[in-house]
């Protein structure tokens, strides 16, 4: 009999009142929605039995009791990411995506750069100033332009181009405004010019592979100033940088040594990190010095079809659909 897979998502509603999100979480946490009839048929027609479960905040113990062989959590909202993937580790069902261990370190910004700089890993400089810290007389340890960014964020909420400070009084500036925005502590970076660089890994037959890196790029005249995947980029889609912006694999004009060098620096960090079946790591990287850094690991990254998205073209650039990712994730957690 065929297998059965449970595809677990979270609802959030576009009209939803939850005090403790901002429409910026809201809309990005309602697009998963998106997904889940892509997966489901990509499943289908890869002969499992598939069924859709859409958790809530109030059911979690649901997942104690799924009828399945397999579950497929697209779970990555604000609210259900964490306790949905602490409920999966108590359970029995192969489940795909991360663990909580794994998943509450990448949605740290600050426990990853502690995990970067204990492995080694090429990370920008960095402070962080904690919610109630006094900034007045801040001062950072590198040059600007810095990056100010919010600590407990994903999916580029907070980060536009007013993220970017070059002096004293726009850091400052820009601390308060994230502060009245969203209540947490801030990370301060170096600003790192140069190539915005994403890879996409997938375990297949228990070898880590890493699919072809892909670069971010825009269409016609359309620039972003520093060159970010900020919240506009990603996701207003009416803007013209979001319809101009789209990934390619691989990465142009980036040396052949310095390409395999960076791919190996992302295996090594799916494996510090602890992630599971499939991850991302975002770098970027100056044609200049060709210096690379890590950004981020993400342990729940989005496979979304969408052409202009990061995981179709690596997966196209390694002579592959999404299909055929996602149908290799579920096999080899299922050992087929
Ligand atoms: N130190 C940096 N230098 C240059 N650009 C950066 C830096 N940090 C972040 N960015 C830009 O901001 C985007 C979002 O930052 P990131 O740390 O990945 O946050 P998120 O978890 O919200 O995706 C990155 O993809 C990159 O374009
Ligand atoms: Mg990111």
């Amino acid at each position: 009999m065929n297998k059965k897979i449970v595809i677990l998502y979270h609802f959030v509603d576009k009209a939803t009142k939850d005090e403790a999100l901002t429409k910026e979480h809201v809309f990005v946490d309602n697009q998963t929605d998106d997904a889940v009839p892509y997966f489901r048929n990509v499943l289908r027609e890869g002969g499992y039995g598939v069924g859709v479960h859409r958790i809530t905040a109030d059911r979690l113990s649901d997942i104690l009791h799924l009828d399945a062989d397999y579950i497929f959590n697209l779970v990555d909202s604000k609210e259900l990411e964490l306790p949905v993937a602490q409920m999966l580790g108590l359970q029995k069902t192969p489940y795909a995506g991360a663990t909580y261990k794994a998943l509450s370190i990448c949605n740290d910004k600050k426990r990853t750069k502690q995990l970067l700089r204990q492995y080694r890993f090429p990370t920008p400089e960095y402070i962080y100033v904690f919610y109630s810290d006094r900034i007045v007389n801040l001062r950072l340890p590198f040059a600007f332009p810095a990056i100010v960014k919010p600590t407990q964020e994903h999916c580029s909420v907070g980060i536009t181009d007013r993220s970017i400070v070059r002096s004293h009084d726009e850091l400052i500036y820009r601390i308060e405004e994230l502060r009245v925005m969203l209540k947490q502590s801030v990370l301060i970076e170096e600003f790192i010019p140069g190539k915005e660089l994403q890879v996409t890994l997938v375990e297949n037959e228990k070898i880590l592979e890493a699919l072809p890196m892909a670069e971010m790029a825009f269409r016609g005249s359309v620039r972003n100033p520093w060159n970010i995947y900020g919240f506009e980029e990603k996701w207003k889609k009416d803007s013209a940088l979001y319809k101009s912006c789209h990934f390619v694999a691989p990465p142009r004009d980036v040396p052949e040594e310095d390409i395999e060098a960076m791919l190996k620096d992302a295996k090594r960090a799916y494996t510090a990190f602890g992630l599971k079946d499939y991850g991302r790591v975002d770098l970027r990287y100056n044609p200049l010095t060709r210096r690379w850094y890590i950004l981020e690991v993400n342990a729940n990254p989005g496979l979304d079809p969408d052409p202009r998205d990061a995981s179709t073209a690596s997966a196209n650039g390694a002579g592959l659909s999404l299909d055929d990712v996602v149908l290799r994730i579920v096999k080899n957690s299922l050992h087929e």
